[in-house]
């Protein structure tokens, strides 16, 4: 079966959060189960430099605005993918992020750059832009990729089935209805039943509402966005489509994340030997500044600094839970008011508190390593993969029981922790005290050594590999196309 994953973002070239690990990571455990997989990218700058032997397939020429574009195929650094980039400098060639400029402010062509990307990957289905490699499924990720299952649905003698998977439904594409035009598609998606999203026009809905099936990253999530709380607007969209709907729940690279192999933490363990994460712990404390401090419950937080994440919930809790004990290591950039709060913290707490406003990919590992728990009390999420970096490392999660979250802790409980399959702690109420009852459970828990080793145990030992997901897909991949087939051939009957 041949897959083309269209989307944004890949680890460890082009990352803003967990969608470039999903990318780095599921293709390859697909070709590894023996599907023909390859990816289709945007030709950002690191991308460029990165992508290894790459070669002209087609001059496509000018479009959306940009007067040279290319597509190209190469080989992914490290995994060895077949890579498709589009190479159209006028509109990838730039710094910055994939989205916004230094500003933090969207870069005003970005329709027609994620437009080009999806209407790309119309053409590889539709057989025309690589006639010797034709996609079955195309795999469009979040509303960067979404324009491909509109461009698709628009094609119809394109085989290909297309799965659009929801990463983040707040982050939804919209552009002005003035620039419609641009996108070179039939009126008709001119419409709510099309594109068209109060006014504005919704790359998210491209996906929602064309793809063969959607998906989410976790099966709560796919649950959630049905509903008014979490829908972002989009519910009725999603509910209307409620049997093409479902959640498969992310993996995590177990390469990449590995306490045994990991060379950018202090000491490598696993379970049976335990002895390296207290080392590591320690070398963290000494590398922060922090006291080096036993009783404390080491708590770090890596993550974007946004209101999903629920870090303002933790801001106010801060000062009692760092009285009662909590030392805090964070490592995070995005809002600036938090980014600030949080300098503040470190300022007021100096030994306790260690704030990096940045992000580094090592360093991230370190504080994973060398944390006793770690913190996701996110106001929502979609899945959510540092818990379960947490999981691995043997850093308990404290989570607020929603999305994908809910689907990966399991709470410490009197009856989970009785019969041993507690892995973190979890909260209902996005309030600060909810919070704080949670850490502080946390902190009783850690002062019983042998429930908490239990735990440790219990965690590091989860299933989290790409290795089950991978089947999930596989097996909509084979319903969609064998759906397909059957409609086809109902047609030509
Ligand atoms: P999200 O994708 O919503 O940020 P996830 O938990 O799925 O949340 O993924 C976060 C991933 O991104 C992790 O690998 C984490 O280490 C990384 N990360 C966290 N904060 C940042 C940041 N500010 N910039 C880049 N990557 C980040
Ligand atoms: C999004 C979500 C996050 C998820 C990630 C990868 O960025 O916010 O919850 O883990 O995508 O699917």
């Amino acid at each position: 079966m041949k897959v083309l994953h269209v989307a944004a973002e890949i680890f460890p070239l082009v990352k803003t959060g967990g969608l470039a690990d999903v990318l780095a990571a599921l293709p390859v455990a697909q070709a590894e189960a023996g599907a023909d997989v390859r990816l289709l990218l945007p030709g950002l700058p690191a991308m460029m430099d990165a992508v290894q032997g790459a070669r002209t397939v087609i001059d496509i020429g000018a479009c959306f605005g940009a007067l040279r574009v290319r597509l190209l195929l190469g080989r992914m650094p490290g995994s060895k993918l077949p890579v498709y980039l589009i190479d159209a400098p006028y509109l990838y060639r730039r710094g910055g992020s994939p989205y916004q400029d230094d500003l933090g402010e969207e870069w005003p062509d970005n329709l027609q750059r994620f437009a080009l990307l999806g209407w790309v990957a119309a053409h590889l289905a539709a057989a025309d832009a690589d006639p010797q490699w034709v996609p079955d499924i195309v795999h469009a990720h979040d509303w960067h990729a979404a324009m491909a299952c509109a461009y698709i649905a628009e094609h119809t003698p394109t085989r290909a089935a297309t799965v659009f998977t929801v990463h983040n439904l707040a982050f939804q594409g919209l552009f002005s209805m003035h620039d419609w035009p641009m996108l070179g598609t039939a009126s008709r998606l001119m419409s709510p039943a099309g594109l068209e999203f109060h006014g504005q026009l919704s790359f998210m809905k491209a996906g929602l509402q064309f793809a063969h099936h959607v998906t989410t990253v976790s099966p709560t999530y796919a649950r959630e966005i049905a509903t008014h709380e979490f829908g972002c607007g989009l519910d009725g969209a999603i509910r209307s489509r409620s049997g093409a709907v479902s959640g498969i729940l992310n993996g995590i690279d177990v390469a990449v994340w590995n306490p045994a192999t990991d060379a950018a933490i202090a000491s490598c363990y696993d379970a049976e030997r335990l002895t390296g994460k207290r080392a590591c712990r320690r070398a963290l404390q000494a590398e922060l500044g922090l006291d080096i401090d036993d009783r404390a419950l080491l708590m770090t937080l890596v993550s974007r600094l946004t209101s999903q994440k629920g870090l303002d919930l933790l801001l106010a809790c801060l000062g009692d839970l760092l009285h009662a004990g909590l030392q805090l290591a964070l490592q995070g950039t995005g809002d600036p008011a938090l980014e600030a709060a949080f300098r503040m913290a470190q300022q007021a707490h100096p030994g306790r508190v260690h704030v990096f406003i940045g992000y580094d990919e090592a360093r991230a590992h370190r504080l994973v390593a060398g944390a006793d728990a770690i913190a996701v009390p996110s106001r929502f999420e979609p899945c959510g993969l540092t818990q379960m970096y947490g999981l691995r490392y043997g850093t308990l999660p404290i989570v607020r029981r929603v999305g994908g979250l809910a689907d990966t802790v399991v709470d410490a409980t009197p009856e989970a922790l009785a019969c041993g399959t507690a892995t973190g702690f979890s909260f209902d109420a996005a309030t600060p005290s909810a919070l704080e009852r949670c850490v502080r459970h946390a902190m009783a828990v850690r002062a019983q050594p042998a429930a908490w080793a239990g735990m440790v145990q219990t965690a590091m030992t989860q299933q989290l590999s790409w290795r089950g997901p991978a089947r999930q897909y596989a097996q909509l991949y084979e319903r969609l196309l064998a759906d397909r087939a059957g409609t086809a051939s109902s047609i030509d009957g």
